[in-house]
């Protein structure tokens, strides 16, 4: 089939590379020039493991091209996916300027029929508005089009996996031909029947379930999806502040609640709370249009608040071991929103640093990935060369991010370096026994 992507962040990036991995003809479009001209090049914008490889392969084997001309991209494709930012506005509601202004150039430049197909994570309700748009835009002698929505679950960091490997897709629609059209697409994926990237053997025999329903209920699927995972992670924070008071440890509390098959382990991690381009700005976004629709959606505010006070808190239980943060040296360790990714956005780790700066502390930081990126964002932060740099001298080490490499670090030698062995392990990565038996004052979330 023959695709066109709109927008090359995170989703359309790894979509388009990742449909054209399964055999498709793709065409990336983005109006960022020197983007394009970094991925025609074969590099990458972006850091995400596994991804690099695969836009090279389908570059050279022509099923996977670049451009920054969108009339190029939709007059060779049947479908149009719009993957482009749903920034947050200041009152939290996400801008879709850009999803309307592509929209509009759809419907102006399509001269045959088009499925256009909604994968930027947008509010409900965007779908029947796309398809105003390309009414009241589009030349009906010329060009006729259904619209779908196909929200996107990948998470930074194992995006190619989760693309290849989904729990689930979701399609909504309104015309039996989309569905169609759809199922074709992905009838690869479904049935597993392409040779992994990733894996010699496919880690799973059963069909993807493929879910169709209107495309109102979709776009909900994603948004409720998002902010039933951030609402899990921000209960067991509230859990962890519980179990500080009464001297339980979080993680086998976690542990116990996980074994119930309709709880389940995943999500329920303590720690800085969430970050990343996607949590806190959907949950936001969420809320908003829940409340323009009539409903107050009080819990899910109720989630934003208990997460937006993880940061303060850690640096309130730094300022109980070290009275006052002014000249202090702090080590911290990960600055990313989250392991294996560089993105900073609404990193939990940055905003560590940043009031611990607004203190007058001076900080050591260091991550595997995002030094290059964080320097505009904590220009006056000691950038380190490695983890034991940052630690060399401090008073105090944040584990900020839980980057695998941490764990397999030389414990006593960072004991060594340090000028006061003090931990605040803000994503509970060591053990805390070991840790105290070595000698460190050990804090970690919720134990
Ligand atoms: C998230 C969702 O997991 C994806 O399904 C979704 O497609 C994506 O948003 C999106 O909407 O595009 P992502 O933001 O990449 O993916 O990252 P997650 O792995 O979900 O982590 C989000 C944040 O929650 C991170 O800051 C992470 O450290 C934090 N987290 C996660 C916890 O604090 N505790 C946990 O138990 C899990």
């Amino acid at each position: 089939m023959r695709i066109c992507i709109v927008g090359t962040g995170y989703v359309g990036l790894v979509a388009g590379t990742c449909l054209a991995e399964i055999g498709h003809r793709v065409v990336c479009v983005d109006d960022d020039r020197q983007k394009i001209e970094v991925l025609q090049g074969g590099r990458m914008p972006i850091y995400e493991p596994g991804l690099d490889e695969l836009v090279a392969r389908n570059l050279r084997e022509n099923r996977l091209a670049f451009t920054a001309d969108l009339k190029e991209g939709i007059d060779a494709a049947t479908a149009v996916f719009i993957c482009v930012g749903t920034p947050p506005l200041e009152d939290g509601d996400a801008d879709l300027s850009a999803v309307e202004q592509v929209a509009r150039r759809i419907g102006e430049l399509s001269s045959s029929y088009k499925l256009v197909v909604e994968k930027s994570t947008v509010p409900v309700q965007t779908g029947k508005w796309i398809e105003k748009t390309l009414m009241v835009y589009g030349d009906s002698g010329r060009s006729e089009f259904d619209v779908a929505s196909n929200p996107e679950f990948l998470r930074e960091g194992s995006a190619v996996i989760d693309f290849l490997h989904p729990d689930r897709i979701v399609v909504g629609v309104e015309h039996p031909r989309a569905e169609r059209l759809l199922r074709e697409m992905y009838e690869p994926i479904i049935r597993r029947t392409f040779v992994c990237p990733v894996h010699s053997t496919c880690p799973a025999t059963e069909p993807v379930p493929f879910l169709v329903t209107d495309i109102r209920s979709a776009e909900l699927i994603k948004h409720a999806s998002n902010a039933f995972l951030a609402t899990k992670i921000s209960f067991i924070n509230s859990v962890a502040d519980l179990c500080e008071l009464v001297g339980a440890d979080v993680e086998l509390v976690a542990k116990g609640m996980g074994l119930d098959g309709r709880i389940g382990r995943a999500f329920l991690k303590a720690g800085l709370g969430f970050g990343g381009f996607c949590f806190p700005k959907d949950l936001q976004a969420f809320v908003k249009i829940a409340e323009r629709c009539g409903h107050d959606f009080r819990l899910l505010r109720e989630v934003d608040r208990i997460n937006q006070a993880r940061v303060p808190q850690a640096i309130r239980r730094l300022k109980e071991q070290l009275w006052i943060l002014k000249e202090k040296v702090i080590g911290v360790w990960g600055l990313a929103f989250k392991p294996d990714t560089d993105d900073l956005r609404y990193s939990p780790a940055i905003a560590l640093v940043k009031q611990l700066l607004a203190e007058g502390a001076s900080v050591r930081a260091y991550d595997p990935k995002a030094m290059e990126k964080a320097r505009g964002e904590i220009a006056s932060a000691i950038f380190s060369r490695d983890p034991y740099e940052a630690v060399s001298g401090a008073d105090a080490l944040v584990v900020a991010t839980e980057w695998r490499e941490f764990e397999g670090l030389d414990l006593t030698r960072v004991k060594t370096l340090m000028r006061r062995p003090l931990i605040l392990d803000g994503r509970n990565l060591f053990d805390r026994e070991k840790m105290r038996s070595m000698g460190f004052e050990y804090l970690g979330i919720g134990r």
